[in-house]
């Protein structure tokens, strides 16, 4: 059947439509106004999907929170107002911390069954810094845990104390891999100025013994970090470094060219990196 054919209604509907067309016409542009605007958010009154499945916020919010880690839901500026509340409690939950720990547990089963390290002193893993190493919790509790827009001053201001704490789980596979042998590269969106409270920061918490931190340099600024990460990459590959994994909370941190070998990602409800 073509398309066209498809479209031309049978006569006795045609003569309803006719006979319907004013009040059908104005129900339909009714309709189209309303659906946009309810479409996005959740319905306080009816407390039900699209579907009419009668929810509750709980589960909008849950649903909400799967979908950005599915990568669904993208370049969100701000935790939706509602579900502020529903992500300050899981991100300080034991759940997430065990999302975390399998993660970690993941990486851990795939470099002791998958990996052939080459043992040339090129076996690298790249870690990104924010809420894979250190915790910015602690600064999104004083923002409303993501409900605010990013304030880059203020954030920086509070990396520059240098007092964001270790995720736990994050700095046991730091540990496992330097007791492999395997180089770890640091590759953060962190501005180059911020380098010594880095460094420091990482220190107190108990990191060390990485072998390199790269920071991003006023051109890089210019990069999305998507491809500022994937440039760094590129670099360590001609310098004949063997990624074989990366651990991120971000997608802009694991995805694009010159990927590794098999890329990881925590959880991170709080805030959206482009
Ligand atoms: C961003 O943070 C800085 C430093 O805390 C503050 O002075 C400034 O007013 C903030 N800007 C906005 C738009 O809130």
């Amino acid at each position: 059947m073509s398309p066209s054919h498809n479209l031309l209604p049978p006569p006795s509907i045609t003569s309803v439509k006719q006979k319907m067309e004013k009040p059908l016409g104005c129900l339909l542009g009714f309709i189209c106004l309303l659906v946009p605007l309810t479409v996005a958010d959740w319905n306080i009154l009816n407390q039900k999907t699209q579907k009419g499945l009668k929810i509750r916020l709980k589960n909008y919010c849950e649903s909400w929170r799967m979908n950005v880690e599915l990568h669904n839901i993208r370049d969100f500026q701000v935790v939706p107002e509602e579900c502020t509340g529903y992500i300050a409690k899981y991100i300080r939950s034991t759940q997430y911390k065990v999302d975390s720990e399998r993660a970690i547990e993941e990486c851990i089963v795939y470099f002791g069954t998958s990996c052939s390290l080459k043992k040339d002193g090129k076996d690298a893993w790249i870690f990104d810094i924010d809420d894979t190493l250190l915790s910015t919790v602690p600064y999104y509790k004083t923002h409303n845990f993501g409900g605010e827009r990013l304030n880059v001053t203020s954030l920086e201001e509070w990396m520059r104390k240098g007092k964001a704490p270790a995720l736990e789980h994050s700095l046991r596979l730091f540990n496992e891999i330097k007791a492999r042998g395997i180089q770890i590269i640091l590759v953060s969106s962190r501005r180059e100025y911020l380098r010594s409270a880095t460094i420091g920061n990482l220190v107190s918490v108990g990191y060390h013994g990485w072998n390199s931190l790269v920071l991003r340099h006023p051109d890089d600024e210019l990069k999305s970090v998507e491809n500022y990460k994937a440039e760094v990459r590129k670099q360590l590959i001609n310098g004949g470094y063997h990624i074989w994994g990366i651990l991120g909370d971000q997608y802009s941190s694991i995805e694009g060219l010159s990927s590794s070998k098999r890329p990881f990602k925590l959880p991170n409800p709080l805030y959206y990196v482009p």
